[in-house]
Parts: C-alpha cells; sequence; structure tokens
C-alpha cells in the first residue's frame, strides 16, 4: 500500500508514513494498540505519592527486585569490575563473575554446565539455531513463548505444533517425521500465559522414544518450583533426560539475564554457533552479581517458593469462589479469562480505579477470544491484599462482560 510516487522503503516518503498510519489504526479500531507506561517503580506492590499500588503484572515473584541483598551486591560488582562488561563474552567481556555464576547455575539446576545470554529472549533465539537447522524439525507445544518460535524460525527448520500439553499430538508428529532427520521437542515447564504445568515426564519419555532432543522454557518454574527453586525439571529429577534447560534472571530471580543449563559438549557447541552468545556484548556484572546473591536466598530460604505457591492457592480458591475461571492454573500465574478484548480492557481499566494494576492480554500474545488478566501473584501480596484483591477482580470482571 504505497502513495504514487513514494517508495514503502523511503523514510521520508508519504508512502511509508501512510502505511504506517493504515496498519496503527487497524490495531486502534481492534484494540490491540498497545503502549509503555512509566510506572512509579516496579515489583509487586508500588508507592505513588500516598497511594499504594498493588501490582499484578510484575514477575518479581519471589519479592527480590528490590531486596537489599541483590542491590548491594550489583552496586559492589560495578564499583569492582565497571558498569558493563565492555565486549562479547569471546572477545574480551568474560569476567570472573560470569564464570563462577554459571559454575553455581548448572550446580543449582543439576547440569554439568550453563551459560549465561543477554537475556531469556536472547538465549533461547541463541540456542535453538545452534541445535537444528534447515533440514531438521522441530515440535513446540502450541503456547509457548515467542522466542522459542522466533528460534525456531531462525534455524530454518521445519516447525510442528502440538496442541497444548497433548502428548499423544506430540508422539503423532513425531512418528511422521523422516526418521534420520534431527529432531527437538520444545515446551515451558510452567506456562506464561496460562500459568499451567506441561507433563514434563511423559514429554521426556516420548521424546526419547523418536530419539529427539528436548529444550524446557523454565522462565516462570525458575525460583518457584523444585528443590530450592531448582524449577521443575530438577523437581520431576529429569536433569539427566532434558537436553537443555533454559531460564531467566529476570523473573523469580529479580534481576536481568538469561541462560541455559546443559551438558559441557552441548555448551561448547553453543559458545561456537549461538549468534545471540557470540555476537553482543556480556551480561553487566551489576547484573551478573545480582544474579548470583538471588541464588545466595533461594540457598539460603528453602520455603520461599512453597510460601507462595500456598498463597496462590487460597487465592484461586477465592476466585473460584466468586465464580471467575482460572482455566488450569496450578502456578503463580492465574488467568482470570475474559474473552473480548475490549471487556478484558475495561477490567483493567476499572481494577486500576481500585490501584490494583493487572495488565489485559490480548491477541497475538494469547490466542483469539482468550483475552484475560494474567494475575501474577509475588511475596509483595499479603494474604490480606490477596483477599481484597480476589473480590476487586470478581467484582470489575462481571460487571465488565456484562456490559
Ligand atoms: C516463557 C518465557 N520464555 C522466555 C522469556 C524471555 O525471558 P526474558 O524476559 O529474560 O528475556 C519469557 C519472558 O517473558 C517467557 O515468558
Amino acid at each position: 500500500m504505497t502513495t504514487e510516487g513514494a517508495s514503502a522503503g523511503d523514510p521520508a516518503g508519504g508512502g511509508a508514513a501512510a502505511w504506517i498510519d493504515a496498519e496503527l489504526e487497524t490495531l486502534r479500531d481492534q484494540h490491540l494498540m498497545r503502549q509503555t507506561t512509566a510506572r512509579p517503580g516496579a515489583g509487586g506492590k508500588l508507592t505513588e505519592g500516598s497511594i499504594e499500588l498493588l501490582n499484578f503484572s510484575s514477575n518479581d515473584y519471589l519479592n527480590l527486585s528490590r531486596d537489599t541483598r541483590l542491590i548491594e551486591a550489583a552496586n559492589a560488582a560495578a564499583a569492582r569490575f565497571g558498569a558493563g562488561a565492555t565486549a562479547s563474552r569471546l572477545v574480551a567481556g568474560t569476567l570472573p563473575c560470569h564464570d563462577e555464576l554459571e559454575q553455581r547455575l548448572a550446580t543449582h539446576k543439576g547440569h554439568p554446565a550453563a551459560l549465561l545470554f543477554g537475556s531469556g529472549f536472547l538465549a533461547n533465539i541463541g540456542t535453538i539455531p545452534a541445535l537444528i537447522g534447515r533440514d531438521d524439525h522441530a515440535f513446540a507445544d502450541r503456547l509457548v513463548h515467542a522466542s522459542i518460535i522466533d528460534g525456531v524460525r531462525l534455524s530454518g527448520a521445519r516447525l510442528h505444533r502440538f496442541h497444548h500439553n497433548d502428548v499423544d499430538h506430540l508422539s503423532d508428529l513425531l512418528a511422521a517425521a523422516p526418521l534420520r532427520a534431527r529432531k527437538l521437542v520444545l515446551t515451558e515447564s510452567v506456562f506464561s500465559m496460562d500459568g499451567d504445568m506441561a507433563p514434563l515426564d511423559q514429554i521426556t519419555d516420548t521424546a526419547e522414544r523418536f530419539n529427539a532432543m528436548i529444550l524446557v522454557d523454565e522462565a516462570h518454574a525458575g525460583g518457584v518450583f523444585g528443590p530450592h527453586g531448582a524449577g521443575r525439571i530438577a523437581e520431576l529429577g529429569l536433569a539427566d533426560r532434558v537436553h537443555i534447560g533454559m531460564g531467566t534472571l529476570s523473573k523469580a530471580l529479580g534481576g536481568y539475564g538469561g541462560f541455559v543449563t546443559c551438558s559441557s559438549p552441548i555448551r561448547e557447541l553453543l559458545v561456537n554457533r549461538a549468534r545471540a552468545f557470540i555476537y553482543t556484548t556480556g551480561l553487566p556484572p551489576a547484573a551478573v552479581a545480582a544474579g548470583s546473591a538471588a541464588l545466595d536466598i533461594l540457598e539460603q530460604d528453602p520455603g520461599l517458593g512453597p510460601t507462595l505457591l500456598e498463597r496462590c492457592r487460597v487465592f484461586r480458591l477465592a476466585l473460584h469462589a466468586r465464580g471467575i475461571d482460572t482455566s488450569h492454573s496450578a502456578s503463580q500465574i492465574v488467568p482470570v479469562l475474559i474473552g473480548e478484548s475490549q471487556a478484558a480492557i475495561a477490567t483493567a481499566e476499572a481494577l486500576q480505579q481500585h490501584n490494583l494494576l493487572a495488565v489485559a492480554m490480548r491477541p497475538p500474545t494469547v490466542p483469539e477470544g482468550t483475552a484475560r488478566l494474567r494475575l501474577s501473584v509475588t511475596l509483595a501480596h499479603t494474604p490480606d491484599d490477596l483477599t481484597r484483591a480476589a473480590d476487586l477482580v470478581a467484582d470489575c470482571a462481571t460487571a465488565a462482560v456484562a456490559t
């Protein structure tokens, strides 16, 4: 859709402006327009002047982002090593703290080795194309995160999507793929938008039957599930059978950065092949130190995840008692299914009037017709906060759907 005389690629041309305006108009018409909104801080509870906001849209599950132990460790690392790593890890951007954190993450997760990436997104889009290529086949749960899909797209491998958590469908797809092709099965262990769990043991059995590799994204399981928050791979004793565990320092661990844990040969392969590792600057020392301080806390206090999960169980029961559908959530991520994007936005706006932040999730982040509030419960939310929140959510969701 270009205007006569101007090319679509011409930054100054009317043609470019016209198609961009049209695209934005479509998003507005469909209630799908997104925007960034500055908040007074991060985490589960925010203060704005004298007002306290309950924030159900942060992934700061263990309330560590404001923990003084992380902040002091980050400050000390910045003072000692500088504000940035200043080069790619393979050039001059590896510091002792990178090596130490990788060793600790490997031990924590029960894998022989680990590799840090700039973020969880980079970990997925870096790792997947290093493992599979044009002649290979990837098998991903329908609901996996965009970074997994983008990783497969970058790899050039053929992508097969299996119905959510449907091991029989996965098995059928694997059986139909060429016997000799390299195969990679991809799932999350706790799903980011639905808060439900993958049947990891069955998925692992199935992948093994077809001689496929497995990558499990533990972005939302890390810190919360498993012994000392080591995740669901560790909880189910699958570290010896799952080839790659992907994780992030940016959610329950309160800081920033991503990583994978795996065997030593896979780590070596990634160091040599993962473009999102090779061609980017190493993680800043402050982020590495914050990650390490978060691991200290997990080691010292094994009760953080169980406490959070128990509060979530009670919270879900309170919502159910008010007739709210939380689907198959069994984690700290509690979806409140609304349906239409407009009703989800109206619910979020009504909640904001009561100082409760719960951002509406709309397509394409979630499937068409399943717009929702995605409530992230954190340890900043007390049992009383959660009782009050359950009532408010039920009142506002019921009113929005009725209008
Ligand atoms: C399942 C999943 N994987 C990967 C990521 C990316 O992690 P990060 O935020 O560290 O880039 C996210 C973040 O939203 C996620 O939900």
